[in-house]
């Protein structure tokens, strides 16, 4: 029986941020992460999880922690508190730990946080991030990192992401150079200076900061008349010919608040957060197969977006992550696995905390716990008090890395299938056939989102199913389903030698190894259908 009031379940609903950082690798996820949580109060002083960072580079290191610990640290939610919001910060694995999970992870967000370097603007994998986003219009707020250094000009920035993304930028805190020292901030919004004042700690406590109005007869004076001349051409500027502010567009994710700061000296990242948490949504109504779900309806709700596997061979069980969309959690309570009408009691369920694993007892719409698993849950189930009602499936994302998997020992292929099939139900590989009806045949290929997700997938064959593989990559970066006749498909892989393949379902892809090959065959072959995930 649900136990909290409606009253209860608005409040906290109302108080949750639920967001995710997306970027490229280097634009400052970890130092912006490890900042917020200062701010939040979760640690007390920057450095804690930067050496996290220097734990997970090196895939050996990442293996053997995996195994240490029985539990990922890889990947995780950290919650913390600031000025009565409670903030949920999904990491989206960055470097080689890249992988489906960083896409799935944004399933599970209420907003995204793009981050990027003043120097190189949009990059590679933001815009992938950012793809993503957008098809689901998630809201994204933009911060300009490492203003700090002399970089872009900030116009020129503004255009440039405006242009290369297609989404409207209307910036809500504004740089102030001196000379090319970056003092402060101007926030648009509330229409005041913050000017920050240089401290001892290289940025592992709070930036002092000095809040004044920006007509305010002292203001000019600080800042110096070239600085403050500056900063009010800039603002003439944006407000003639820039995009006003509308909130509308920015819950639809037409439009993108903007932000500049350091997270090294901590520049600029307080009033970005007090403004992305006024401006960011909280839990909103999710689609469901019976409509829109309430998030204070007091059904309990929600959906599994990860399962992380158990790296430690002695402990086969496996954490999902479960997004609460409705309802109250309560620990030890019954839930439906709708997909399967089974009951599960959800028992020793957890929230994570930078590196710390926290028992939950209660846990609200836009929390993620971690359920311990043996098996039973699958990426994109749907688990609720009462109801069949199921959430909108987590897609799938199309891998960039393809390999053959070659077993050492022939005798195993029952067991390789077992395995193969098990860690395609929990969403840690792709496998793929070389003909529609070869499904099982000889030679399985895998597909991966990331490099370390081939490592992870060898170290599990081997350890949970005893099969020794090794694999031989393919070549082809860029897949794409086709529909179409059969002979054609088998004419555009036999004309330009490409590898078509066939997902597990028997849908027939294409792998086209770079950018030009692909536009050549998009624009030549009118009579087929290419998609960039399975259709
Ligand atoms: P990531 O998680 O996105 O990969 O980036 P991370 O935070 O690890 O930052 C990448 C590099 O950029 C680090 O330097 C970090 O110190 C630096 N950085 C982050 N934010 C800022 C900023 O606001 N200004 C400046 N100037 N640099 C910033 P590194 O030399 O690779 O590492 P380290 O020696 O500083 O640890």
């Amino acid at each position: 029986m649900p136990t909290a009031t409606p009253v209860e379940l608005e409040a906290a609903v109302a108080r949750r941020r639920t967001f995710a950082i997306i970027s490229h690798p280097d634009a400052g996820k970890t130092t912006l992460t490890e900042k917020l949580l200062l701010y939040g109060g979760a640690i007390h002083l920057a450095g804690s999880v930067k050496s996290r960072r220097a734990e997970r580079h090196a895939t050996s290191d990442w293996m053997k922690l995996e195994q240490e610990r029985g539990i990922s640290v890889t990947s995780s939610v950290m919650q913390f508190e600031y000025e009565g919001y409670a903030i949920n910060l999904l990491d989206t694995p960055g470097h080689e730990d890249f992988s489906e999970d960083t896409y799935r992870t944004l399933v599970a967000a209420d907003s995204a946080v793009m981050l990027l370097d003043n120097r190189k603007g949009v990059e590679e994998r933001t815009r992938q991030l950012f793809e993503v986003c957008k098809k689901r219009r998630t809201p994204i707020f933009t911060f300009v990192n490492k203003c700090d250094r002399v970089g872009e000009d900030s116009l020129k920035i503004v255009s440039d992401v405006e242009s290369d993304l297609g989404i409207q930028c209307h910036p809500i805190t504004w740089p102030i150079f001196d000379g090319n020292s970056f003092v402060g901030v101007y926030d648009r919004r509330l229409d005041r200076v913050h000017l920050f004042g240089r401290d001892e700690h290289h940025g592992s406590t709070r930036a002092a900061e000095l809040v004044l109005p920006l007509h305010g007869a002292d203001t000019a004076k600080r800042l110096g008349d070239e600085a403050y001349g500056r900063l009010m051409h800039d603002i003439e500027l944006l407000d003639a010919a820039g995009h006003p502010f509308d909130r509308e567009m920015v819950l639809s994710g037409e439009l993108s608040p903007m932000f500049f700061g350091s997270a090294l000296t901590n520049f600029g990242v307080e009033p970005f957060l007090r403004e992305f948490l006024e401006l960011s949504p909280a839990p909103v109504p999710r689609e469901s197969t019976q409509g829109p779900v309430d998030p204070a309806t007091p059904n309990f709700t929600g959906f599994v977006f990860k399962i992380q596997a158990n790296m430690d061979p002695r402990h086969r069980d496996r954490v999902a992550f479960v997004r609460i969309c409705s309802g109250k959690f309560e620990a030890g309570m019954e839930v439906g696995q709708v997909r399967t009408g089974k009951r599960i009691r959800l028992a020793s369920p957890q929230q994570f905390m930078a590196r710390e694993r926290i028992a939950v007892e209660e846990a609200w719409p836009g929390d993620v716990i971690g359920v311990v698993d043996r098996g039973n849950l699958r990426i994109g189930d749907t688990l609720a008090e009462e109801g069949t009602m199921e959430y909108s499936g987590v897609p799938r994302f199309p891998p960039e890395h393809f390999a053959r998997v070659v077993l050492l020992d022939p005798m195993k292929r029952k067991q390789l299938d077992a395995g193969l099939r098990q860690l395609t139900e929990e969403g840690a590989a792709q496998v793929f056939f070389t003909s529609p009806t070869e499904v099982a045949g000889p030679t399985p290929i895998i597909g991966a989102v990331g490099m370390l997700q081939f490592d992870v997938m060898l170290h599990r064959l081997e350890h949970e199913y005893g099969v020794r593989c090794k694999l031989e990559r393919m070549g082809g970066k860029s897949p794409r389903w086709v529909v179409g006749p059969q002979a054609e498909i088998e004419r555009i892989g036999r004309e330009r030698g490409r590898t078509v393949l066939y997902d597990a379902t028997g849908a027939p892809l294409i792998l086209f190894e770079d950018a030009w090959g692909l536009r050549w065959t998009l624009e030549r072959e009118t009579s087929l259908k290419f998609y960039e995930a399975a259709p």
